[in-house]
C-alpha cells in the first residue's frame, strides 16, 4: 500500500497538535510537530545572546539544529518560544535550512504525520491526506489561556487573544511559505467541537482520503 502521509496545518491552539499526534498513534505512524523546530531556532537565537531581528544568526542556528529531544524540552512550550518562533519563521533562510529535515521525515517508507503551517503546501504537497484545522481566534485564545492558566501562568485572556491575533497575522501575512489552506486540504473548523468530536472528524477525513 502507498505510504500514508498526513499533513495537518492550521493556526495556534486550533487543536491541530492533539489531532495530529492522535492520528499518528492510531495509524502507528511517526509524528513530527514542526512548530518545535521553529521554537528551538527562536530560543537558540535568544540563548546565543543574539537578537530575533538578526536573520543571519537565526539561519546559523537553524542549520546547526539537532532535532532530537525537542519534545522533552519544557522551554519550547512557553509563549515566549512561540513568539520567538513566529519571528524567525519569516526568514526564508531559516525555512530552507529546516526543509530537508522535514521532507526526509515525511518520506519514511510507511508514511508519517506532520503538523505545522506549510506541510500541505510546501513540505509534503503530494500528501494523500491534508487537513487544515481552524477555530475562531476567541475560542483558540480561550483554550490556550486555560492551558497556561492551569500551569500557573498569570496571563489574561485579553493578552492571549492579542497574542493569537498578532501571530495569525504574522504567519498568514509573511512572504515565505505563509500559513494558507492548500487547495486540496479539507477544512476542519473545531470552534464548536470538543477534542473527541474533532478527532473523530479528522479520522473520517483521513479514511476518505487514503
Ligand atoms: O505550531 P506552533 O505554535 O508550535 O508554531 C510556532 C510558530 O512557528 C508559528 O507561529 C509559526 O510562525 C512557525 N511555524 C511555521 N511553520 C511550521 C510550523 C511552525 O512557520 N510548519
Amino acid at each position: 500500500s502507498l505510504p500514508l502521509v498526513i499533513a495537518v496545518d492550521g493556526p495556534a491552539a486550533s487543536g491541530k497538535g492533539t489531532i495530529a499526534s492522535r492520528l499518528a498513534q492510531v495509524y502507528g505512524l511517526p509524528f513530527l510537530d514542526t512548530g518545535l523546530l521553529y521554537r528551538a531556532v527562536g530560543m537558540g537565537v535568544l540563548s546565543a545572546g543574539a537578537d530575533l531581528s538578526d536573520e543571519a544568526a537565526a539561519e546559523g542556528v537553524a542549520r546547526a539544529l539537532d532535532a532530537d529531544g525537542l519534545s522533552d524540552d519544557p522551554r519550547l512550550t512557553t509563549g515566549e518560544a512561540g513568539e520567538a518562533a513566529s519571528r524567525v519563521a519569516g526568514y526564508p533562510g531559516v525555512r530552507a535550512a529546516l526543509l530537508e529535515l522535514q521532507q526526509a521525515f515525511a518520506s519514511q517508507p510507511g508514511g508519517a504525520v506532520l503538523d505545522g503551517r506549510d506541510i500541505g503546501t510546501v513540505i509534503a504537497p503530494n500528501a494523500p491526506a491534508k487537513l487544515f484545522v481552524t477555530a475562531t481566534p476567541q475560542v483558540r485564545a480561550r483554550r490556550r489561556w486555560k492551558q497556561l492558566h492551569d500551569r500557573g501562568d498569570a496571563i489574561t485572556y485579553e493578552a492571549m487573544l492579542a497574542d493569537i491575533q498578532r501571530r495569525d497575522e504574522r504567519d498568514a501575512g509573511r512572504g515565505a511559505a505563509p500559513m494558507v489552506q492548500a487547495p486540496d486540504a479539507v477544512l476542519l473548523d473545531t470552534t464548536e467541537m470538543d477534542i473527541e468530536t474533532a478527532f473523530d472528524a479528522a479520522r473520517r477525513i483521513v479514511e476518505a482520503a487514503r
